[in-house]
């Protein structure tokens, strides 16, 4: 539990049901205000500055963060791993205050779970997890807003209507490593009333006390959960098919035997279409992307909608660091 008493977003569970359709319908009005109406914010975070304190590399979370607070008029500062005595030459804690003291907010990417945990413990601001090696929250979001767009009807606007409508009853199959993209899907799709299905190798499964949370969370809102080691089986009947890098970061050592063990579970248009996924299939995935785990004619289809899932990490943070430094909530 946080000393400080300030909201956080750590992990999915952060965000109830509720609170997950409103930040997917701020994100979309932000994005439609900005890119459609020409709008600007009003500058809300003028005078603040959000910290980005990142152990590890990022193209798409450090830009859409950075991006975003400049749009809410306030100051980005990024602080990487060689930059910062991040955990090397000072205590986590430490560092925690120092920083907490001088900045209205805190993204953090981190390596052990464990790590943003005791940032948050002892921050005075908020902190989002920009990704751990068990969740990445704020890409979830961007998926979801992203299906959203895709599923709202003819004639309505993504902002105008919820995603607990749009996304109601669609299942999405994940085929690939047990990861913390997996993890964070799991959790958060049944609170729009999404089925999850998924094929993992033997040894590569997700996390077993947040497997129990995601069934928790799906007899809740009554959707299904289905495990497999067999892809096939997990496409079947899938409306989205998604996969991630089978070789996470801080994990490149085991790149030998990790492409050994996921032998077979490359994402091909052959192999989603004899799975008899949906005929209208989609197709996302969180990048960086590796041609292991989905080929071209896959990545590179009609069907992939990668890159407005990659720029809607931008709304989806914005929404979120709009909430928590604004707001002060979410
Ligand atoms: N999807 C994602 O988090 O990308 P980056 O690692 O480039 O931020
Ligand atoms: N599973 C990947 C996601 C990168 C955005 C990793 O943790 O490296």
């Amino acid at each position: 539990p946080s000393v400080t008493g300030v909201p956080h977003l750590l992990t999915d569970n952060d965000l109830s049901p509720q609170q997950l359709t409103n930040i997917i319908q701020s994100a979309c009005k932000f994005k439609h205000e900005a890119k459609v109406l020409g709008k600007a914010s009003g500058a809300p975070l003028a005078g603040k500055t959000m910290a980005l304190m990142f152990s590890k590399r990022s193209t798409r979370t450090r830009v859409a963060t950075e991006t975003a607070v400049t749009y809410l008029g306030g100051h980005a500062m990024f602080l990487g791993a060689q930059d910062i005595q991040l955990g090397v030459n000072e205590s986590l804690l430490d560092t925690s205050k120092v920083v907490s003291s001088m900045v209205d907010g805190i993204m953090a990417r981190v390596g052990a779970h464990s790590e943003i945990e005791t940032l948050a413990k002892y921050s005075t601001v908020p902190i989002i997890n920009a990704l751990s090696d068990l969740y990445h929250p704020t890409q979830i979001l961007a998926d979801l807003m992203t299906l959203h767009e895709l599923y709202t009807p003819k004639g309505s606007e993504p902002h105008t209507i919820s995603p607990a409508t749009t996304l109601k009853n669609l299942k999405l199959a994940w085929v690939g490593d047990g990861n913390n993209i997996l993890h964070s899907l799991m959790l958060q799709l049944p609170k729009v009333g999404m089925h999850i299905s998924m094929a993992t190798p033997k040894g590569y499964e997700p996390n077993a006390d947040i497997l129990k949370q995601a069934l928790n969370n799906a007899k809740l809102a009554g959707t299904d959960v289905e495990v497999y080691n067999d892809p096939k089986e997990a496409i079947k009947g899938a409306d989205i098919v998604v996969t991630d890098t089978w070789i996470s970061m801080g994990q490149e050592e085991e790149k030998k035997q990790r492409i050994q063990a996921f032998a077979g579970y490359q994402l091909t248009t052959e192999l989603i279409e004899s799975s008899g996924a949906k005929p209208d299939w989609k197709f996302l995935h969180c990048l960086p992307r590796k041609q292991e785990e989905v080929t071209d004619d896959v990545f590179y289809s009609p069907r992939s909608h990668v890159f407005q899932e990659a720029e809607n990490r931008k709304w989806t943070i914005l929404a979120c660091i709009n909430q928590l430094l604004v707001h002060k909530g979410f």
